[in-house]
């Protein structure tokens, strides 16, 4: 699996570093972006997709592999 946060929906609402800091960080601006390449360890699925379901804004973009 693999995250990406789309820069230009984010409207920085936190939720998703909020529920999953190993998968998301936030920029000075408070706007997300997925940490490292964006791969999400299996034991962190659940987690990523409980993010994506919570950002307002959809920006939130999984890609299952
Ligand atoms: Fe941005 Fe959504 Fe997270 S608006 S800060 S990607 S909850």
């Amino acid at each position: 699996m693999q995250v990406h946060v789309d820069r230009e929906r984010c409207q920085g609402h936190s939720r998703c570093y909020d529920l999953a800091p190993e998968i998301f960080d936030v920029d000075d601006l408070g706007n997300a972006f997925e940490l490292g390449d964006g791969t999400v360890p299996p034991e962190l699925h659940d987690k990523a997709r409980l993010a994506q379901t919570n950002c307002p804004e959809h920006a939130i973009e999984i890609r299952e592999d």
